[in-house]
């Protein structure tokens, strides 16, 4: 449990007093140079100092409002005492950076800590909420550990289609891929094509389904981290600049506080975000990241601790892709407040918060509004959970599987291998209409994982065969140690770990061997036996890599396997890092 008990810091305990307030020929040059830029002497000695962490660029469509949303935020700080300072921060557009924002995960992380590290900051507000953007962020923060406050961006608005003459919502990402395969089987043409480019995405924010961006903020409001009720609230709604204003006044009294993240962050707030990630239906790729930050705040969680809480907290969130329902519903419907009222038996309700009160009393008084959109216990989206994982001699340090998105009837199957080395692969042999595959078949994508692709990117959704579309199947098992997109859907087993391009047992399958999978007994085996598996192990020969140079060398160096958050090996722990030296 944590505690908010401190007593208040003074004035001339604050971080930034270092930089201001120093005597010397250094105090003397920090101060000209903030009234070189208009800002006067007394702004930065007299009051706490505030980071404005801002992901926003003219390349990441989710976070556009977020230049004026920097603006209720320091307005927010400015109202409560604090003087605030913007620092830009890399804004990882989840669909415009290629290969994957996953590579640049753990860069943004090392951004923002030492960005908090090397200026004069006393607190942090983090403006940020398209998938790796919040991770990213947060992973620093918990490093620096100085109070940090997030804003999510919000979702952005509904789209709906009418289809048949019913009105139907449209989800971001979960209908792309949906109309694509539509598209592919003829029953989606050209013009109406290139008609649903224009009219899906109908405003800045983050995707308006439960994909990644959506669980992240969610998780980081159980884990305490965002003020309450803040992350579901539609970007363009006029509620969230007053949440951005709120969370600009708040900080400034978490400064004086104290209320760092190491003082939040328990294992009980990590089971409680775990907890909100199965009510949810969220996102796999939580899995990675939530472990990544319980590392980063020394806090134990594993992949067991989330399959435990998948068996005990059913989905009761009806949104895409495990409902029908997007994000704005959610917020109508009392958004995470009144999700966490309807599972307050499984949560650690004693957890302190960044509002200095309980996540239990915070969330007091919550009431769901709409029981279609957050069911009642008794009639989940899916009893089944929201993520199984699974181990076998094909993962044997785990693999997850999201059965609320999953059809069933695969919950227990066998089928033989079809297994692809590269993206490029799969793409042309999918393509193939004299491809042998049938609906039994098991597609495998290898050497997409951390360090194979490198940066495990989202494509382990892998595409149905032309052939098999043609016969109208939409969903089939599919194996990979790459990740897949929060938005998707289907009977796909991801973060096969370890991952083939280190050895793990993914690289010594064939096309053609069986395997079986049994989710109720969690287990992805193939049956292969032991010698046959020896002789291809003793053949084995790492595949080269690409590249040799910059960041992506660092990455594949240092990166840790899925199972353990992908964060980088020298990051990891919540040792303190010293404070810059100032002369
Ligand atoms: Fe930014 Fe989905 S692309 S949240």
């Amino acid at each position: 449990m944590g505690t908010s008990s401190n007593p208040p810091k003074s004035l001339a305990e604050l971080r930034s007093r270092r930089w201001f307030a120093d005597a010397g020929m250094r105090g003397f040059a920090h101060r000209q140079r903030m009234q070189q830029m208009g800002v006067r002497r007394q702004d930065v000695m007299e009051r706490p100092v505030v980071a404005v962490i801002n992901t926003w660029s003219d390349l990441s469509p989710c976070h556009a409002h977020l230049r004026e949303r920097a603006e209720s935020v320091k307005r927010g700080v400015l109202l409560a005492g604090g003087y605030p300072l913007e620092l830009p921060a890399l804004s990882l557009g989840e669909v415009m950076v290629k290969p994957t924002t996953m590579l640049y995960r753990n860069f943004l992380a090392m951004e923002v800590e030492e960005l908090l590290r090397s200026l004069p900051v006393d607190g942090a507000v983090l403006l940020a909420g398209c998938d790796k953007t919040t991770p990213g962020t947060l992973m620093g923060a918990i490093s620096m550990d100085i109070p940090v406050l997030f804003c999510a961006a919000g979702p952005m608005l509904n789209d709906r289609r009418v289809e048949a003459g019913q009105t139907r919502r449209i989800g971001a990402g979960t209908h792309t891929r949906l109309f694509w395969d539509e598209k592919q089987a003829g029953r989606i043409g050209d013009a109406e094509w290139i008609a649903l480019e224009a009219k899906m995405t109908r405003s800045p924010g983050t995707c308006n389904t439960m994909g990644t961006a959506s669980t992240m903020t969610s998780i980081v409001e159980a884990l305490g981290l965002a003020l309450p009720g803040s992350t579901a609230i539609p970007a363009m709604d006029a509620a969230h600049p007053r949440m951005a204003t709120d969370c600009g006044e708040r900080i400034v009294q978490m400064i004086w506080e104290d209320l760092t993240p190491s003082r939040l962050l328990t294992r009980g707030s990590f089971l409680n975000a775990a907890a909100v990630q199965m009510a949810l239906g969220g996102s796999t790729n939580a899995a990675v990241h939530l472990i990544a930050l319980a590392r980063r705040a020394g806090v134990a969680l594993t992949l067991d601790d989330l399959d435990a809480m998948g068996r005990k907290v059913p989905v009761l969130a009806n949104l895409f892709p495990s409902g029908d329902r997007l994000m704005e519903d959610f917020w109508y419907a009392g958004g995470l407040p009144a999700l966490m009222q309807r599972i307050a038996g499984q949560l650690s309700l004693g957890e302190m918060t960044v509002t200095g009160r309980t996540l239990g009393e915070n969330i007091a008084g919550a009431k769901v509004l709409d029981d279609e959109v957050i069911r009642p216990l008794a009639r989940p989206v899916s009893a089944d959970g929201a993520l199984a994982v699974l181990r076998g001699n094909l993962a044997p340090e785990g693999a997850v599987m999201k059965l609320s998105a999953a059809d069933p009837k695969f919950f227990r199957h066998r089928g033989r291998a079809l297994v692809f080395d590269s993206p490029a692969e799969m793409n042309a042999r999918c393509a193939d209409p004299a491809l042998d595959v049938d609906e039994d078949t098991v597609l495998v994508l290898r050497h997409a994982g951390p360090v194979g692709a490198p940066g495990m990117p989202e494509w382990g959704g892998l595409p149905i065969p032309k052939k098999l579309l043609a016969r109208g199947v939409r969903d089939m098992v599919r194996l990979s140690d790459a990740r897949m997109s929060g938005t998707h859907y289907g009977s796909c087993i991801l973060h096969a770990s370890p991952e083939a391009a280190v050895g793990g047992p993914l690289a010594l399958l064939r096309s053609g061997d069986l395997i079986e999978l049994d989710v109720a007994a969690r287990r992805l085996d193939m049956l292969v036996d032991a010698a046959e598996l020896a002789r291809r192990r003793a053949a084995w020969q790492a595949p080269p890599r690409a590249v040799s140079r910059g960041y992506t060398r660092l990455y594949q160096e240092h990166v840790t396997q899925a199972h353990e958050g992908c964060d980088f090996d020298f990051l990891q722990g919540n040792a303190p890092s010293p404070e810059p030296a100032i002369y």
